[in-house]
């Protein structure tokens, strides 16, 4: 009998990329999602992608006896957990949504998983845990520094949580993956992320800028202490994170797991400044992409990128596509979304 695997948050953008590469490997997946930041055509893809008709539940893991249903219906023995608000600037003006949310939602699964004996979970964590590290690039032994958003500070204690509920009990095993900064789409341009309002990440907004959506990109700061002067950030396909969720769920799947909960970073290993990635779409792309130079944005850390030996040597894992070929597919997806030809 196949493993079936429960993604929350699987209607959007990185849940709907994971379910894909999930079914790809063999596993059968229900996707749990309640829509509030997103909406049914993340579902309609991964079914188009895969010819496979995914068990779609709207449920928000937040109402616990609503969310209990999906656990006895089905019988999934894996949880990714992606449901979670995740925009940091209204997280620090409206702390109290992302506590209740995040916490709570996340402490349905690990009650959940426990009551009704289900065993592995990844919990899909955030470079943002590291803050401005002292060290670069960062592995998961550099300390994490206090988190300057509450969106930030949920992904802490959430890894806290996750880390002494695993370590306790012995019933229950748990990943962390800490993602670097996720850009592009599936290479079908049918999946890929569809920010609502104004994006606040930097791909969406280029790729809304190049699509007329936007008239002109904002370059947050030339004048930080890196080569060109622009923020270094690790971007990571979303493809190749997707597939990070499948080998980490896999390892606990397996028992290969060497501890009852354990920590890795998913990037590229490469710093990419602001410049080079606006120059590189442009390149890739054929298009122009208006953009000035403007203020740093406040919370900004002036770099980050990641030592991925970890997840290379226990996992087996490593960024397959080039950032030319992810900055390929997010002008695809865009056009694609758009109708643009
Ligand atoms: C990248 C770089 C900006 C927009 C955030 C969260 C993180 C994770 C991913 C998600 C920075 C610059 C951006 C723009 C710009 N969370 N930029 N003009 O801030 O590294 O990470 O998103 O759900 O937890 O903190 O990503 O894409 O916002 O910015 O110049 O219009 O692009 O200053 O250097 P960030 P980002």
């Amino acid at each position: 009998m196949k493993e079936m695997v429960l993604v929350s948050g699987g209607a959007g953008y990185i849940g709907s990329h994971t379910a894909v590469e999930l079914i790809n490997a063999g596993y059968d997946v229900v996707v749990a999602d309640n829509l509030s930041n997103a909406d049914m055509s993340g579902v309609e893809g991964v079914r188009k992608i895969t010819g496979v008709d995914v068990p779609f539940v709207e449920v928000d893991c937040c109402d616990k006896e609503a969310f209990r249903k999906v656990f006895k219906q089905y019988n999934f023995n894996s949880v990714i957990h992606f449901a979670a608000y995740k925009a940091v600037g209204e997280s620090v003006s409206d702390p109290m949504k992302y506590y209740r949310n995040n916490l709570t939602s996340f402490l349905n699964v690990l009650e959940l998983m426990r009551e009704e004996g289900r065993e592995n979970v990844v919990f899909s964590s955030s470079a943002t845990v590291y803050g401005e590290a002292d060290e670069l690039p960062v592995t998961e032994l550099t300390p994490r520094k206090p988190a300057t958003s509450s969106y930030g500070n949920t992904k802490q204690i959430c890894e806290d949580i996750l880390r002494d509920v695993a370590t306790a009990y012995g019933d229950l095993k748990g990943i962390s993956l800490r993602y670097f900064n996720p850009i592009g789409a599936h290479p079908s341009a049918l999946i890929g992320e569809l920010p609502r309002g104004v994006p606040q990440n930097l791909v969406p907004f280029v790729t809304q800028t190049a699509a007329g959506i936007r008239e002109c990109l904002s370059v947050f700061g030339d004048d930080y202490p890196t080569p060109d002067g622009s923020c270094l950030r690790d971007y990571i396909d979303v493809v190749d994170l997707a597939k990070a969720h499948v080998v980490a769920i896999t390892r606990m799947v397996e028992g290969k797991n060497k501890q009852p909960y354990e920590v890795f970073n998913v990037g590229t290993g490469n710093g990419v400044s602001v410049k080079e990635l606006l120059s590189s779409f442009e390149r890739v792309n054929g298009v122009k992409v208006n953009h000035k130079i403007a203020p740093r944005r406040p919370g900004d850390v002036v770099a980050i990128w990641a030592d991925t030996t970890l997840a290379n040597e226990e996992l087996g894992w490593r960024a397959e596509r080039t950032l030319d070929e992810t900055l390929k597919s997010a002008w695809e997806w865009e056009k694609n979304v758009r109708g643009i030809k």
